[in-house]
């Protein structure tokens, strides 16, 4: 399945979004530029950049505490402090999301996917290894797999993913793969769009099950990667009620 619907100009109006389809997406983090290949002509949507990947990443880039230099208040600086946090990335594609988390300083993250997506993944850490300093992490994980997702060590203070929503049959598994992954007091941070209405249905019908859900207001994102159909999501777990036997439901 390509999904190609992303692609937009707005030429003239103000916030116009600077997405193309061309081969390379260059994306500049707290200073230091990131060069992403992408194949928009393969079969598969983990070989495109896609768009709600750089608007997580700008948000983030926006509030990091690494980049703040303004003494104005920050609601995210406690979101946004990665000391000592471990990560994943769930759906990673070319990597960007999770390229652009280690230059905020997220230093321990480890970038997943399916199988077919690992050859562009490499492709691009390799291709900006001087740029992060270092080869990041990767793990073969399909959201389905619970050994895979066990032998990433969970649970993680955070987990990202953007752009992840678009088949309904497997919003289950990606949800149960979030609360899997996420520490009881972690944080998922997700870029998202609607990529199908039924599976936008059932993940905010699944996700409100596991999760407290907190829209980041759009006047917060970064002003030059922000469009009206994008958002970025903060996803805690839900605590447990304690009943007054003791015990916990
Ligand atoms: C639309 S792409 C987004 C890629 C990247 N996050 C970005 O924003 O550029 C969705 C990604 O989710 C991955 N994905 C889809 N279903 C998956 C599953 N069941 N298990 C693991 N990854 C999956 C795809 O391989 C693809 O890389």
């Amino acid at each position: 399945m390509k999904v190609l619907g992303w692609f937009r100009k707005r030429k003239g109006e103000k916030g116009e979004m600077k997405f193309t389809e061309s081969p390379v997406i260059d994306l500049t983090v707290n200073g230091t530029n990131l060069s992403i290949q992408q194949d928009n002509a393969t079969m598969h949507v983990g070989t495109s950049v896609w768009p709600c990947s750089l608007v997580l990443s700008k948000f983030a880039e926006r509030w990091s505490t690494l980049s703040s230099s303004s003494s104005s208040p920050n609601p995210y600086s406690s979101l946004l402090d990665f000391r000592n946090r471990r990560a994943v990335e769930l759906g990673t594609g070319c990597g960007v999301a999770g390229m652009a988390f280690h230059l905020l300083g997220l230093t321990e993250i480890i970038l997943t996917d399916m199988a077919q997506v690992m050859p562009a993944l490499k492709h691009n850490l390799k291709r900006n290894k001087a740029a992060l300093g270092k080869y990041l992490k990767t793990s073969i994980v399909s959201w389905s797999n619970r050994d895979q997702i066990a032998a990433l060590n969970p649970p993680f203070d955070l987990v990202i993913a953007a752009d992840v929503v678009y088949i309904e049959e497997s919003v289950g598994d990606l949800v149960a793969a979030m609360g899997a992954l996420v520490k009881d007091d972690g944080v998922v941070l997700l870029g998202y769009q609607v990529r199908s209405v039924e599976a936008d249905k059932l993940f905010w019908e699944m996700c409100g099950v596991v999760f407290e859900v907190e829209k980041v207001p759009h006047g917060d994102l970064h002003p030059e990667y922000a469009y009206e159909e994008a958002d970025v999501y903060v996803f805690r777990k839900k605590v447990k009620k304690v009943i007054e036997s003791g015990g916990s439901e």
